[in-house]
């Protein structure tokens, strides 16, 4: 191979490795057995020679691994994650390295694991099935494990962009549950559908859903019975959801989270789990992952799985395969990749070249 990619761990699937192969590239996978590499373990692996690297979110991409990647001759940068909060663009750009990232493959499977979690969270299938493997069941009874019916509840969405509409979709025409959002733009395909959605139940007798576009995200958390949230990472979501806001929240709410965990102050989460017992989490990001915040793991209200949102087969072998046409795409000179939903093909295509 002329060009050197290099992949800090190893992904699901083939066909992105048969796909650098058939270009040109040497790929290298990290074996090492350590889950999270370090800048100096990356700094080893990018060596030299390195033409591009495919990362995970786990990994801290900022100045000194773009220096080293710049230094090594590498141009192309692509996590393999939608989410880019671990990933510096501004010192990617300084150092002429082009950052992608792999959205619009993982829409539907993040939001599966939402609609997972509110539907888990609303029955308490977990602590249902706990109950069952301990032994405790004796019989059907009127008042076991009684949870909220979703139909006719209003579900909100805290960031409708692609997952986060997908979601409200699932939700609405799934549960017919109503529907109010928060973003900063228009969620117009999402409206369509509801309108659309609601005319088809009128029209067939049924109670129609009902649809808002919120004017502030505190109106969502005040309105909504099920909440989940779906927006980036940055300085202005840090924290989004505080000990004020999760005292705005119904008694009885479901908080769910798949977008990154600091959007949530999980201590705040947690004395707030601790005082409302009804009130109910589904979460699969941490502030601090690997670990959580003291106390999380003994709240039989809150459901925890482990930053798995994106863990299908098909997700996770197109997430591979993104990452790696956006490498190639870079490398190359021109874009080699096929995907109408890939809207943003480098998060840094238009800044200014390197000084
Ligand atoms: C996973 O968390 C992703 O951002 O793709
Ligand atoms: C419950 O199992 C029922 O039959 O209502």
């Amino acid at each position: 191979g002329k060009y050197r990619v290099v992949s800090t761990k190893s992904m699901p699937g083939t066909r992105w490795i048969n796909l650098l192969i058939e270009q040109d590239c040497r790929v290298e996978i990290c074996t090492q057995k350590k889950t999270i590499l370090s800048v100096e373990d990356i700094i080893a692996l990018i060596g030299d020679k390195c033409d591009g690297v495919i990362g995970q979110l786990t990994e801290d991409w900022g100045e000194t691994l773009f220096a080293a990647l710049s230094r090594a001759g590498g141009k192309a940068f692509s996590n393999m994650a939608v989410g880019y909060n671990n990933v510096d663009v501004n010192a990617a750009n300084k150092y002429g390295v082009a950052v992608g990232n792999t959205p619009g493959v993982l829409t539907e499977t993040t939001a599966e694991l939402a609609a997972s979690l509110s539907v888990a969270a609303s029955r308490r299938i977990v602590e249902a099935d706990e109950f069952m493997r301990a032994g405790l069941y004796d019989g059907w009874l009127p008042h076991l494990f009684v949870g909220n019916l979703l139909k006719g509840q209003t579900v909100g969405v805290i960031g409708a962009g692609r997952i986060g509409s997908a979601y409200a979709r699932m939700m609405v025409e799934g549960f017919k549950m109503n529907l109010i959002y928060y973003d900063l733009y228009q969620a117009t395909r999402l409206e369509k559908f509801v309108t659309a959605y609601a005319a088809f139940l009128k029209a067939n007798g049924e109670q129609p859903v009902t649809w808002r576009r919120a004017s502030s995200m505190d109106e969502v958390l005040r309105e909504a019975d099920v909440i989940s949230l779906h927006p980036v990472l940055d300085k202005t979501t840090y924290h989004l959801v505080n000990k004020e806001r999760l005292a705005m929240m119904k008694k009885e709410a479901i908080l769910v989270n798949c977008s990154r965990g600091p959007v949530i102050d999980e201590v705040a989460l947690v004395e707030h789990l601790k005082q409302n017992p009804m009130f109910r989490a589904g979460l699969d990001v941490f502030e601090d992952e690997p670990y959580m915040k003291p106390g999380l793991a003994d709240m039989k209200n809150a459901i925890v799985v482990p930053h798995i949102a994106s863990a299908s087969k098909w997700t996770r072998e197109g997430m591979a395969t993104l990452a790696a046409l956006n490498v190639l795409g870079k490398i190359k000179g021109y874009p080699v990749w096929g995907d109408s939903n890939r809207v943003e093909p480098f998060l840094n295509e238009n800044a200014p070249p390197p000084a």
